[in-house]
Parts: structure tokens; C-alpha cells; sequence
């Protein structure tokens, strides 16, 4: 057996597969490799498989097939050894309601053999990493939702791991919230801990990811940097409003643009990727014109995460639309 050093990458999967009972097949085959110092983003919509990656990660779930190893250990022949070197805060978050925040992480880090006035002192600098010394002292039950996922994420780090795994830390919080566990986590990677996480947010894949892979039913379909991943798209997409006017005849009306690449339909419009967006959209206006067909507006929009992947998996991200409304 090989020993784990710090060269290691923070994760490596080859050919991962999980296939639950019933037939689904949640994870399909996933070639992943997180480096150390990264802020890595799993994005998916829901039921994409990211979860169950996670958990396999984490060794909370045996794979069906393939292999993988965190910080160099592999997760099926040494799990304990595993599980010493990650910390996860998973996406159903169970705080027992009637403790404090402080005796939470106190008993968190009994559980990995540090004790006494050790214990107190690392659940006060974990306190005090997240924001939560004012409120160490007061239940659980009278936390906020954001300031339970920071006690969630501060439990995650009680024995200093060297891989932290997130199954989406900000679902369901409003935007404020948001911005603050962005910072929690950016100020832990600072510190030397690899990230690994999972997000239905386009904007949080964006902003707070080093490197990304898109997740859709179960296998990766594009991955890389957000800013490559958006450069590689290299075109402009002129996004025409239907209000009502015919897909087929407006399509038609429009025909061939010069440095047009392809047209997807999407509800209520079309998305026509061009080399140069605002040179196009005097023609588009002149065609339709020229065919009397009234559309309810045309806007430019350089490329964004958003059009990666709608590219890799032909639809939008639908949980998204929560962050945008
Ligand atoms: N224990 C299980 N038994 C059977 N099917 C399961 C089980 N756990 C997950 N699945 C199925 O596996 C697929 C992937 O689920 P998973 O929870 O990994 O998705 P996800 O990307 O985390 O979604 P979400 O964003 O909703 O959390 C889904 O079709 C789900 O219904
Ligand atoms: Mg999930």
C-alpha cells in the first residue's frame, strides 16, 4: 500500500459509480481530481448526483464500482484514515436543538480525541473563524438559518482536515447569508484547507470556485475554470423575446447571420450564438422587419456560466432561478 503524502491531489476518482436498488443510476462513471489549495464546485441541478459523489467521497456511502482516494487515502481500503483527513458538513444539517453552539463544537472535538481546556480553546477560535461568539452561548434552536450552516461548517473543522467537503452550503439562504458563508469559506481555503463543493448556483460556481465541473444525471459533462469554461464559449448569445410570435417563422425570418453558430429555443425565445452580438442585432432587426414579425425585444449577453450550461446539457439550471429572483 502506498502512503499518503501532502503531494497528494485532494481528491481522485476514477471511474466512480453508484447505482442504487431499483436500478437508478445516481453516479455514472466520474473521473474527478480536486488539486490541493482548490476551491473545486461539483454544479448540478437537482438530483444530478452530487450528494451522492459526496457521500462516497466521504465514505459515508460504499461506491458500486471505481475507485477513490482524499488527500491520498483510498475511501473503500481505509476509511478511518479517510475520514481523519476530511471534514464534511452535509446537505440535511442535524444540530440537536438544545445545545449551544459552544458545547456543540466542545462535544464535536471529543469525538476526535481533543479534550478539556484543548477542546475549549479550539471551539473559541472556531467560534470566532464563522462569527458566532455572540451567539456561542444561546441555543441552537434560536440560530437563523445561516448561522446554523456556519456552526454546521466550523463542526466540519474541528480536527483541522485537510479537505473540506460542503454539499451545498447556501441552498435556501437569502442572499446576505450567502455572501457571508463565501467569505467563511474563502478564508478557510486561505488557511490551506481544499474545498470541495456542491452548488445548484451558477453565481456561487462563478465567484467562489477556483475550477468547476457542470454534473448532470449523473455524469460530468464540461469542466475546467470559470473563466475558460465562459471564454471557450466565444461568441455572443442575442437572446430574441417571442412575446407570442411564431418559433418557426421568426427563425426562418432570421435565417443565416453572418458568424452565426447555432439557435436553441428556449420558452418564450430564441438564443442565437454569434461572433459579434451587437453587430448582429441590426440585422436581425432588419430581417424581422422585413417579414413584419413583431418580437417583444432583443437583448446581448456575453457568455456566462449560465450558457456553458445550458450548452453541455441543452437546458437551463432551474434551481438557479431562486439567486435571480
Ligand atoms: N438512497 C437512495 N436510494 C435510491 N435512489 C437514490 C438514493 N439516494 C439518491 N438517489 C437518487 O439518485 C439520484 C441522485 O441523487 P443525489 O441526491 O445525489 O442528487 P443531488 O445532485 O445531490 O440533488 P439535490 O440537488 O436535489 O440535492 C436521484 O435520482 C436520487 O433520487
Ligand atoms: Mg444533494
Amino acid at each position: 500500500m502506498s502512503i499518503a503524502t501532502a503531494d497528494d491531489p485532494a481528491v481522485e476518482a476514477r471511474g466512480l459509480r453508484r447505482t442504487f436498488k431499483g436500478g437508478v443510476e445516481a453516479v455514472r462513471d466520474i473521473d474527478l481530481r480536486v488539486e490541493r489549495g482548490e476551491i473545486f464546485g461539483f454544479l448540478g441541478p437537482n438530483g444530478a448526483g452530487k450528494s451522492t459523489t459526496v457521500r462516497m467521497l466521504c465514505t459515508l456511502l460504499p461506491p458500486t464500482a471505481g475507485s477513490a482516494k482524499v488527500a491520498g487515502v483510498d475511501v473503500v481500503a481505509d476509511p478511518a484514515e479517510a475520514r481523519r483527513r476530511i471534514g464534511v458538513a452535509l446537505q440535511e444539517i442535524g444540530l440537536d436543538p438544545v445545545q449551544t453552539g459552544r458545547e456543540l463544537l466542545e462535544l464535536q472535538c471529543g469525538l476526535y480525541g481533543i479534550q478539556g481546556s484543548a477542546a475549549r480553546a479550539r471551539a473559541q477560535e472556531l467560534l470566532e473563524l464563522v462569527g458566532l461568539t455572540e451567539a456561542a452561548d444561546r441555543r441552537t434552536k434560536t440560530y437563523s438559518g445561516g448561522m446554523k450552516r456556519r456552526l454546521d461548517l466550523a463542526s466540519a473543522l474541528v480536527h483541522s482536515p485537510e479537505v473540506l467537503f460542503l454539499d451545498e452550503p447556501t441552498t435556501g439562504l437569502d442572499p446576505a447569508s450567502r455572501l457571508t458563508i463565501w467569505d467563511e469559506v474563502r478564508r478557510i481555503n486561505a488557511g490551506g484547507t481544499s474545498v470541495m463543493l456542491t452548488t445548484q448556483y451558477l453565481e456561487e460556481a462563478d465567484q467562489l470556485c477556483d475550477r468547476l465541473a457542470i454534473i448532470d444525471a449523473g455524469r460530468i459533462v464540461v469542466e475546467g475554470t470559470p473563466g475558460r469554461l465562459k471564454a471557450q464559449m466565444g461568441h455572443d448569445v442575442v437572446s430574441v423575446a417571442l412575446n407570442g410570435a411564431d418559433v418557426e417563422s421568426t427563425k426562418a425570418a432570421i435565417g443565416e447571420l453572418p458568424g452565426l453558430e447555432r439557435v436553441v429555443v428556449e420558452s418564450e425565445a430564441l438564443a442565437l450564438y454569434v461572433e459579434d452580438g451587437p453587430a448582429s442585432i441590426a440585422e436581425i432587426v432588419r430581417r424581422l422587419d422585413r417579414q413584419r414579425i413583431r418580437v417583444g425585444g432583443i437583448a446581448v449577453a456575453r457568455p456566462s456560466l449560465d450558457d456553458v450550461f445550458l450548452r453541455s446539457t441543452g437546458r437551463r439550471l432551474e434551481g438557479d432561478e431562486e439567486v435571480a429572483a
